[in-house]
């Protein structure tokens, strides 16, 4: 073919894919098959590689060109892109709606109700009718520039139809359909890699892409709802601006409402809750938004958002399936707990397949039988969870389902046996070897709000242990980035291996977490019912593990607790302990010289057997030949080494003239020293006051210095 006959062709083709995606993508009335479609598409692919002159970057084809980027440029929004005031109860939008009224008296005030897309917020700005940049949101003021993966989507076009205004910023949303998302994700499961976990999801993951190429390969749409910075638009309402993007050829919201009185609003609110399933982009809410321009002006705003805008978000999605069996899993305690296992559906904009049962007792309450068609709820990020039963879809042989029999007195991971614990209605396998156990310490050592070891999630936790690189949580510190690189995450039949950057990055995470804070470490460990308001509470109190091993303070509530009916013995205890700041007194009538504490004697049972046991002490000598020392947050390490009290350790006792022992604790961590709960020979002063207790005792036999206020005071600097 000539070149001149090419560009022919090449033209005639561009053009007719273009009025294909339009009829496809806006119209949703195509007039070809998807194949007859790629035959086009191919037949222009090809002559543009045949004559690559002729290749120009508005051509279809170079939706996917554009070369992998280092890192997205920033680009400012002139008109900053707020976020909106949420609300969750139909109170709220009354009050909005009087707000308004308020605020602009005797006026009529249209609004406009449009759906809220659970998507990821963009801009587009086209100049004279061609697109000139996309961006993310950022943090409102800026954000990056992510043209070159917006012109992958395909229902974004390249040009505006029709008269185009000079500037015109479009916003909006870009998501990923239910379709594309469910056929993304089986592909995935084909291939071994993890899932994603709802559209929203990988549709904000997509555009952070900094290959274009990627982005291409993934289903992406775009849904406009508003406009920024204009120039040449003529537009004084908002419900204008639907019809007119629709004119431009850009989606647009499919459904809105003008109202005016609140029945009118609330009305439009309950009318799309009962068709927002059925648009092909997720939606968790309605935007209500007052239509005149004008009148958004002289609203203004708040500092976060405007006020002529509120969004109200909607209940948790409940969708019915069919329950097809109930397994049992081992936390990292050991605690054995139901899991429903669902057909899969699509709540809340997640697949789920999975949900919790708690316990036995619920099960029985809610008597809930494989087979059975249930009501599952999920809201945001909350683990999905079975409400009820459809007791009229209940097969016929449907049996209640025997938890005590289903286990057989065995854990089902290691098969050792298992102890109903009565606390918890619960049944706890107590092997600490138990490898189900194993994963999801290490899981949850990893955890964000424990040591923050990246890259050591769910999978490659469930990785190390079963190919035997590490036992325990601890292990990971002896992990090389070569055997962690060489990690399969895959299967036999189709391997993945973690790889060399993903290692190092994990090596790193490792090294960091040696010198994260005591309160992190002591909640990483899995203490049994040890959380992280414990753990805070703990770390104030010690000054490292060891201290919190052989606590002092935790023996002195356990002895309250046993000695409770020998009221002198037990006022001792509570005493020592509220001195510490360790306890409270007791404000309750009935508990006459009663004490409270944040740690309970469950509580200190718990971490004292902890440390007794043998995977305690286990851990406490690895840590110690690890040289992991994490210290109290009571002082930053760094800043306490330059402080005059720097390593000194202190134990209060007895009352002291002119101050609180709270006060000369806080003097004391000021000037970099420690506080300790109890005397040992590492103990470098006891500051004794009048009426001391059994320390002032204990530091006379070990031979450690007791002073007394004006000695304490001399050693402070003037
Ligand atoms: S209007 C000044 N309309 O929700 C705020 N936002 O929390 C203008 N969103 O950042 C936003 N659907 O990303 C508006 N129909 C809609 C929306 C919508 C989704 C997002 C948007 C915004 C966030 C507000």
């Amino acid at each position: 073919m000539e070149e001149k006959e090419a560009a022919k062709r090449i033209q005639q083709l561009r053009e007719e894919i273009r009025k294909h995606d339009r009829l496809y993508y806006e119209e949703a009335a195509p007039i070809i098959s998807d194949r007859e479609y790629d035959r086009l598409y191919k037949e222009l692919v090809d002559l543009e590689t045949q004559f690559p002159d002729l290749i120009t970057p508005h051509s279809p084809t170079q939706r996917v060109g554009g070369k992998p980027l280092k890192a997205f440029e920033q680009v400012s929004h002139v008109i900053p892109m707020l976020s909106l005031d949420n609300t969750y109860s139909e109170e709220e939008v009354k009050n909005f709606h009087a707000r308004i009224r308020r605020l602009l008296p005797n006026e009529k005030i249209p609004v406009v109700i449009e759906p809220k897309v659970d998507g990821v917020a963009v801009s587009l700005i086209y100049e004279n009718g061609r697109l000139r940049q996309a961006a993310t949101r950022g943090d409102g003021n800026v954000g990056d520039n992510i043209t070159q993966n917006i012109r992958t989507i395909r229902s974004v076009p390249e040009r505006l139809r029709d008269a185009a205004p000079k500037l015109l910023e479009v916003r909006g949303e870009v998501y990923m359909d239910r379709k594309g998302f469910e056929k993304l994700n089986d592909e995935r499961k084909r291939q071994g890699l993890p899932l994603f976990a709802n559209p929203r999801n990988v549709a904000a993951g997509s555009l952070k892409q900094l290959d274009p190429a990627i982005v291409a390969k993934r289903p992406l749409g775009v849904v406009f709802y508003g406009t920024g910075a204009t120039e040449g638009l003529n537009v004084d309402v908002h419900s204008e601006i639907f019809p007119l993007l629709k004119k431009l050829g850009l989606p647009a919201t499919e459904r809105w409402w003008v109202a005016e009185s609140v029945e009118e609003i609330l009305d439009a609110i309950h009318e799309l809750d009962g068709i927002r399933h059925n648009f092909v982009y997720q939606t968790d809410g309605a935007v209500v938004k007052v239509n005149s321009f004008a009148q958004r002006e002289r609203l203004g705003f708040t500092a976060k958002s405007p006020r002529w805008a509120i969004a109200y978000k909607y209940a948790a999605e409940r969708v019915e399936t069919r329950l097809r069996d109930i397994v049992i899993q081992v936390g990292r305690t050991g605690i054995l707990t139901p899991v429903a296992v669902l057909e899969p559906v699509l709540v809340s904009g997640s697949t789920v397949a999975r949900a919790t049962l708690h316990n036995e007792d619920e099960i029985k309450r809610k008597d809930i039988r494989v087979g059975d068609t249930v009501v599952i709820e999920k809201a945001g990020e909350v683990i999905p969870a079975v409400v009820t039963v459809v007791k009229s879809k209940r097969p016929r042989d449907a049996k209640p389902f025997d938890f005590a029999r289903h286990i057989h007195g065995k854990c089902p991971i290691c098969g050792d046996p298992i102890r109903r614990d009565p606390q918890f209605v619960a049944w706890r396998c107590e092997n600490l070897q138990c490898p189900a156990q194993t994963t999801r310490r290490v899981e949850f050592f990893a955890a964000r709000s424990a040591l923050d070891i990246e890259s050591v999630g769910g999978i490659v936790a469930d990785k190390l242990v079963e190919s035997g690189l590490i036992r325990e949580p601890l292990d990971l510190f002896e992990l090389k980035t070569e055997q962690l690189a060489k990690l399969n995450l895959g299967t036999d039949e189709a391997p993945r291996v973690f790889g060399e950057k993903n290692a190092t990055k994990a090596i790193k995470a490792i090294e960091r977490a040696r010198t994260l804070s005591l309160s992190r470490w002591l909640f990483a460990l899995a203490i049994p019912d040890v959380g992280k308001t414990t753990a805070t509470q703990l770390a104030q109190f010690h000054d490292n593990i060891d201290d919190v091993a052989h606590s002092q303070l935790l023996l002195d509530v356990l002895e309250y607790h046993q000695k409770r009916d020998q009221k002198e013995s037990a006022r001792e205890i509570a005493e020592r302990l509220i001195k510490a700041g360790f306890a409270e007194r007791s404000k309750s009538k009935a508990e006459k010289d009663g004490i409270v504490t944040e740690v309970g004697p469950v509580v200190a049972q718990s971490v004292l057997d902890f440390f007794a046991s043998t995977t305690g002490k286990k851990i406490l000598r690895r840590l110690n030949e690890l040289e992991i020392q994490p210290t109290s947050e009571k002082i930053s390490a760094k800043k306490a080494a330059e402080l005059p009290l720097a390593g000194k350790t202190f134990v209060l006792t007895g009352t002291l003239p002119s101050m609180t022992r709270k006060e000369a604790r806080k003097k004391i961590e000021a000037l970099g020293g420690h506080v300790s709960s109890s005397v040992s020979k590492k103990t470098h002063y006891v500051l004794a006051g009048t009426e001391p207790g059994s320390k002032f005792d204990k530091a006379k036999q070990l031979g450690v210095k007791i002073i007394d206020e004006a000695e304490f005071r001399k050693i402070l600097p003037r």
